[in-house]
């Protein structure tokens, strides 16, 4: 049995497979409609979210499965104080696979070492967050043909911002990343991810503070919210909240086949002036995170793709 905690968790040519089964599932639905008949998908969000959520239920009930779960901590047994590890071998019970939103880094490890089903980590804390990666691949191959050979800027929280470390982790295992880290000192990456990952595989990487400067030699902009709830002080989130707006002043500055992605939700970050641009792409990235989570979904239940 395998689990998904990690995007390292698969080798490069897993993943590669899966990116494949997911641009089969895109072009030809109708042949998965049934492939996960009778099966149970269990989603344990003590976390909120709309995108994760719904997709990967979405995604479960395209493949002909049903889905249980809950949205909320409050409104699940953990609320009386029920542990993790209790939760998921109840749920082991009830579900054939499992996607779980904890705020607590390494949740998903711990809920996947008492599990008798996949558990898929659907963001832990400011840890991981390997179905946005997926999804961020798919993304990302889909428009440009490749995964290799490119520089991407990831512009915002990239302290705390899970999305951005599972992207890196994942990145650096192809050829020729470049990576422009452009974030307020404060919100810079953590040292683990430049010295264990960067570092430890020679990626080449910048960091700095201006995107404007930035924009002409990016083929990717990952943009991402200043997360507000993973803030201990308020005041520091006020100040820094605003710090990154990409408009359509600033994309005249970025090549004409670079494509804007974000993990979503916005808050100010994109203004919706830029929704309009044909290098806006954080809405069809929206659309693949179902189609890899399908892929997803079938990997760790080892379901055949269809004749
Ligand atoms: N991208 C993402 O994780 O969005 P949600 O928080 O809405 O799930």
């Amino acid at each position: 049995m395998r689990h998904m905690l990690n995007p390292l968790d698969f080798s490069v040519e897993e993943i590669d497979q899966l990116l494949s089964l997911a641009s089969d599932i895109e072009h030809n639905l109708p042949q998965y409609a049934h492939v996960c008949d009778g099966k149970k998908l269990a989603t344990l969000f003590y976390e909120p979210s709309t995108r994760t959520r719904l997709s990967f239920e979405s995604a479960m009930l395209s493949l002909g499965g049903s889905v249980l779960g809950f949205s909320s901590a409050d409104s699940s047994s953990a609320a009386k104080g029920e542990s993790v590890s209790d939760t998921i071998r109840a749920i082991s019970c009830y579900a054939d696979i499992a996607a779980m939103r904890h705020p607590k880094e390494g949740s998903a490890l711990v809920a996947s070492q008492m599990s008798s089903i996949p558990v898929i980590n659907a963001g832990d804390g400011g840890h991981q967050h390997p179905t946005q990666t997926l999804t961020d691949l798919l993304t990302i191959r889909s428009l440009t043909g490749r995964l290799n050979n490119m520089t991407i800027g990831l512009c915002g929280d990239l302290k705390f911002g899970r999305t951005v470390h599972s992207l890196i982790n994942a990145m650096v295992r192809y050829p020729d990343i470049r990576f422009v880290l452009i974030a307020p000192d404060e919100l810079r990456v953590p040292s683990y991810i430049r010295e264990d990952v960067l570092n430890a595989n020679h990626v080449r990487f910048k960091e700095v503070n201006n995107l404007d400067e930035a924009m002409p030699e990016l083929d990717i902009l990952y943009m991402t919210r200043v997360q507000k709830e993973r803030f201990f002080n308020e005041e520091d989130y006020i100040r820094l909240k605003d710090c990154y707006i990409l408009d359509k002043k600033k994309m005249k500055l970025a090549k004409e086949n670079m494509y804007v992605l974000h993990p979503l939700p916005r808050v100010n970050e994109i203004s919706t002036e830029v929704d309009s641009d044909p290098r806006a792409a954080y809405f069809k990235q929206v659309q693949y995170g179902v189609y890899v989570r399908m892929a997803l979904i079938m990997t760790l239940l080892e379901v055949e793709k269809p004749c």
